[in-house]
């Protein structure tokens, strides 16, 4: 294990990852360089021999329950994933309840629930790590894993511009910390009545030198982009608005036409699951410019160096 490896994992052991701006700068950057040494074949080691994890879905997920598995059983440890028909949140269970029963069965939880509150409250009684797998709120492996690709794809982060086209909400507003945070350019364009909250944006100004601005024009989101990043119209939970967000974000897809707007060689990312004929068409998805299956498998280096950064055992002194 390298020093700065050491490090990192001094500084993140024990702790909760719930949002972006929980980590320094620094901190990414260091998570950036191990998830590169895991995915060019650096042995993890097995930080996670002996311990438990587990994992709260209240909604659907692919990438995010089989990476974080995947990367818990590959470190050593032994996944547990609970559904709402067996834990039902706050129905069968009070949240603090269910938080300190767990923590003394397991020694972290990785969470996918609706409401970020409850994320919280689970936090509070826990005094093991706590991960945000994705609320109403926030998506913030999502990001760790697309900032990943995105230095693959351009070198860097810092200085690169980002233009987020979609919904100003859970997986854009980790999009804001991390842009602040990283020093990028990003460019959040939404319909009207779509764009992230002022308390979101307001809150995470100050987290670094990065730059982020908000419009409904996509000629000015386009200009001079290098990445176009693109969610979907209706998130999980908002099915009952499906019609009235395909009339309001429909002149937003991302489809043959809009690349053209857009620089030449502007490459493309999506969080996926994709809407294929919604927020992008095929023809964009599975086109040349196109990274969103390399961002997908990148969930699982992301996480596997930010499980071993928060599970490092407690002998790895710097
Ligand atoms: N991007 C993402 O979180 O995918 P899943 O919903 O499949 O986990
Ligand atoms: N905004 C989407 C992200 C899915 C990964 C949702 O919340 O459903």
């Amino acid at each position: 294990m390298s020093r700065q490896q050491n490090v990192l994992e001094h500084r993140l052991r024990g702790r909760d990852f719930l949002a972006v701006a929980d980590l320094t700068a620094g901190e990414v950057s260091g998570l950036l360089d191990l998830a590169i040494a895991y995915k060019r074949g650096a042995e993890p080691g097995h930080p996670l021999a002996g311990r438990s994890v587990a994992m709260i879905f209240l909604r659907p997920s692919n990438r995010t329950r089989v990476s974080f598995e995947v990367g818990i059983s590959r470190l050593g440890g032994h996944p547990i994933a609970l559904f709402d028909r067996e834990i039902e949140l706050g129905r069968r269970e009070s949240v603090a309840d269910v938080a300190r029963i767990l923590d003394g069965f397991v020694d972290g939880l990785v969470v996918r629930v609706p409401s970020h509150r409850d994320l919280l409250g689970l936090a509070e009684h826990m005094r093991h790590p706590v991960i945000n797998a994705m609320t109403d709120q926030g998506h913030p492996c999502q990001i760790l894993a697309d900032c990943l690709t995105v230095r693959e794809l351009l070198g860097g982060l810092a200085g690169h511009r980002v233009t987020f086209i979609g919904d100003g909400n859970n997986v854009c507003n980790s999009w804001i910390e991390g842009a602040n945070l990283l020093g990028l350019d990003l460019r959040v364009v939404t319909p009207a009545g779509h764009e992230p909250s002022a308390a979101v944006l307001g809150a995470s100004e100050r987290l670094g030198p990065g730059r982020v601005s908000v419009t409904n024009s996509l000629d000015e989101g386009l200009e001079a982009t290098e990445i176009i990043y693109t969610d979907v119209w209706t998130s999980m939970g908002q099915e009952a608005e499906h019609e009235q967000r395909r009339e309001d974000f429909g002149p937003y897809q991302v489809n043959g036409e809009l690349l053209r707007r857009a620089p030449a060689g502007v490459r493309v990312l999506h969080c996926l699951p994709a809407h294929r004929g919604e927020e992008i068409t095929d023809e964009v998805l599975d086109g040349p410019q196109a990274a969103v299956f390399q961002q997908a498998e990148n969930r699982l280096w992301a996480q596997q160096a930010l499980l071993a950064a928060l599970f490092a055992p407690a002998d790895a002194a710097p």
